[in-house]
């Protein structure tokens, strides 16, 4: 598991033209609400394209736990057959949820209702992350939770006998509360409802949807307000997981700043909670091109064709975080390419990510010589126009993206670019070394 294992220091080094096609795999969302979503509905859920990541195989691993059947059949290929909305069984040990704050999460919101207790932990990430936040409503429906100082793993929960229905406005722009809210909901009679300020990605509303139980969004002087019909009977589904665009963006950015380089990136999805990123890039004058434009399972797919671009700092809307809230440090390292000031306000939640991502990126940005500004809730990254020092490693605090985002980096700058440890790559993209070296790119595990 990510994080338990020993460090895998790695190194990226000034590239020749990135091109070839990028067959990037399934969303981690997506992945994440497939598996419980399954594990919630008596019958057969068939699953293809999941992401294999350490993150998803921990959530499966968990469903088994909670008295699911899960199984793997092939390549991307997995049947759940699931227990029921409120069946869930009382798992025999502590969940290990690895590093996945949505597994951990989600998987919280859906057991508080059902009467049954289990414990969960995850790595030293995981473990440093606040829980509160979904603590706080999951004991508004019954819940009780016994756990380290600020609600913490590892942490008890014990499931809601008599789950009372919860009217609960978010004070996070998160969907992973929105979502652990909605599974809580399920197994509660009568109405949930959950208001979140700023609309994050919908793929539960979507999913709940799809799987048959009643739910609606309107928008309220309040803001987004989401009603689900509690104890609703769910149908098994057919799911094709669309390819993840928040791993999609590594490529994109790598190609818009190795010199010459021309990729494709298929089937993209461009669901407008999850696309931020590329209009961002778009205003910054990148040069992608939305190709073969279509629908499917419901939402937008594309693919996208990306070459390298002279590229513009901007100011990105601040309410446009939610949208690209995964993408700031892929971002701000192509912001460090580009000519002049791009500023990144409106980002506090970066810092209860896999790791405080605002640090992480402005520590690992001023060792590769960029010039940055900080605060509470922004970044400010000077573009150097193209000539990006390098010639350090980077701190990934077991964080994936952060990973991932030096080592693109370092496929641009004048000197090589090192990252302490590469090993939480595994819980998010797991093919990221191949795929990335069959676009051209100079790669390397240390110690190889
Ligand atoms: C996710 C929600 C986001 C995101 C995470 C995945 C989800 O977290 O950062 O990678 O699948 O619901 P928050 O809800 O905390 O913003």
């Amino acid at each position: 598991m990510a994080g338990h294992g020993t460090p895998i220091p790695m190194t990226a080094r000034k590239s020749p033209p990135l091109k070839g096609v990028a067959q990037i795999p399934g969303d981690k969302s997506v992945s994440h609400r497939s598996l419980i979503l399954g594990a919630l509905c008596v019958g057969e859920t068939r699953i293809s394209g999941l992401l294999e990541g350490q993150d998803i195989l921990d959530t499966a691993k968990a469903m088994t736990a909670f008295g699911a059947n899960v199984e793997r059949v092939g390549d991307g290929d997995w049947v759940v057959n699931g227990v029921g909305v409120g069946g869930f069984a009382e798992p025999e040990d502590v969940i290990d949820c690895g590093n996945a704050g949505t597994g951990v999460r989600l998987i919280m919101g859906a057991m508080a209702t059902c009467p049954i207790t289990a414990t969960f932990t995850g790595d030293a990430s995981l473990r440093s992350r606040p829980m509160g936040r979904i603590l706080d409503p999951l004991m508004l429906f019954g819940a009780q939770s016994v756990g380290r100082t600020g609600g913490q793993l590892p942490l008890t929960l014990v499931g809601a006998r008599e789950p009372v229905p919860v009217r609960y406005t978010s004070p996070h722009a998160s969907a992973q509360i929105k979502s652990a809210v909605l599974l809580a909901g399920l197994n509660t009679p009568g109405e949930t409802v959950l208001i979140e300020h700023e609309k994050t990605r919908d793929h539960s509303e979507r999913m709940l949807r799809g799987f048959g139980a009643e739910i609606e969004t309107v928008k309220t002087a309040e803001g987004y307000q989401i009603t689900l019909q509690g104890q609703p009977e769910l149908k098994p589904q057919t799911i094709a997981v669309p390819r993840d665009p928040s791993s999609a963006a590594f490529p994109v950015a790598a190609a818009l700043i190795v010199e010459g380089s021309d990729i494709l990136v298929p089937n993209i999805g461009l669901n407008p909670t999850r696309a931020g990123l590329l209009t961002t890039l778009s205003e910054m004058g990148a040069d992608i091109s939305f190709e073969n434009v279509r629908t499917e399972g419901g939402e937008p797919v594309a693919d996208l064709r990306v070459r390298a671009s002279a590229l513009q700092g901007i100011e990105v809307p601040p309410d446009r975080a939610p949208s690209m809230i995964d993408e700031y440090p892929i971002l701000s390292v192509v912001a460090a390419f580009a000519c002049g000031k791009t500023v990144m306000r409106g980002i506090k939640e970066l810092r209860v990510k896999e790791c405080d991502r605002i640090d992480a990126m402005a520590r690992g940005l001023e060792t590769m010589g960029v010039t940055i500004e900080e605060g509470e809730d922004f970044l400010i990254v000077h573009g150097q126009n193209g000539d990006v020092a390098g010639g350090g490693t980077a701190q990934t605090h077991l964080d994936h993206r952060i990973a991932m985002s030096f080592l693109c980096m370092g496929l641009a700058t004048q000197k090589p670019v090192s990252v302490d440890d590469g090993g939480a790559i595994a819980t998010s993209f797991p093919i990221f070394e191949d795929l990335m070296a069959g676009l051209g790119a100079a790669i390397q595990r240390d110690n190889h």
